[in-house]
């Protein structure tokens, strides 16, 4: 397995991923500005070829949102998702974000399990924020992040 930078051939397999993963994937305009965003950094896992997850932090002076953050169903459960985040982690630090912050929806359980494994902490709810199904989101706040405390 490997985590590396996107670039524009991966496009193909980020469409794929999102299909997969997310009920409300994104467009391809908006995976193709991630490639020339100043704002976001994305980074793919691979398994050999084969792309198997991606994920997408965005840093706005100093606080960085996770945006993205998925591994194809038939790789999951193997703890693959802990390096690909640790490596955002690691590119919202370098582009200077001292906090962090995600929405999540609440019941998501491998997910929640996730962040909080990599100090993110509820700080609350947006009450019905998701639709089909409809379900709040849940506000996770990492203050600790390594370089300073915002
Ligand atoms: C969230 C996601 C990236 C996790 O990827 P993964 O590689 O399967 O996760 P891991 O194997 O590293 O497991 C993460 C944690 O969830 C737990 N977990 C895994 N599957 C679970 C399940 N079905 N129910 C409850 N907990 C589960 C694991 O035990 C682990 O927790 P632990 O460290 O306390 O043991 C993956 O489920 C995914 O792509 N989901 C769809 C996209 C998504 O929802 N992304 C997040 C919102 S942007």
């Amino acid at each position: 397995m490997n985590i590396r930078e996107l670039c524009r051939e991966d496009l193909p397999a980020l469409r794929i991923l999102e299909d997969r993963c997310f009920s409300d994937a994104w467009s391809d305009a908006l995976l193709e500005d991630l490639l020339s965003s100043e704002y976001d950094r994305c980074r793919v896992l691979e398994d050999g070829e084969k792309i198997i997850g991606y994920v997408n932090v965005r840093v706005l002076g100093d606080e960085a949102e996770l945006m993205r953050i998925c591994i194809l169903p038939e790789y999951r459960g193997q703890g693959l998702s802990g390096g690909l985040l640790e490596r955002g982690m690691e590119d919202m630090i370098r582009c200077g974000a001292k906090a962090a912050t995600l929405e999540v929806r609440a019941g998501n359980l491998p997910a929640v399990r996730l962040y909080e494994a990599h100090g993110f902490v509820l700080e609350g709810y947006r009450k019905n924020y998701y639709r089909d199904p409809k379900e709040d989101a849940a506000i996770y706040w990492n203050h600790d992040l390594p370089g300073g405390r915002s």
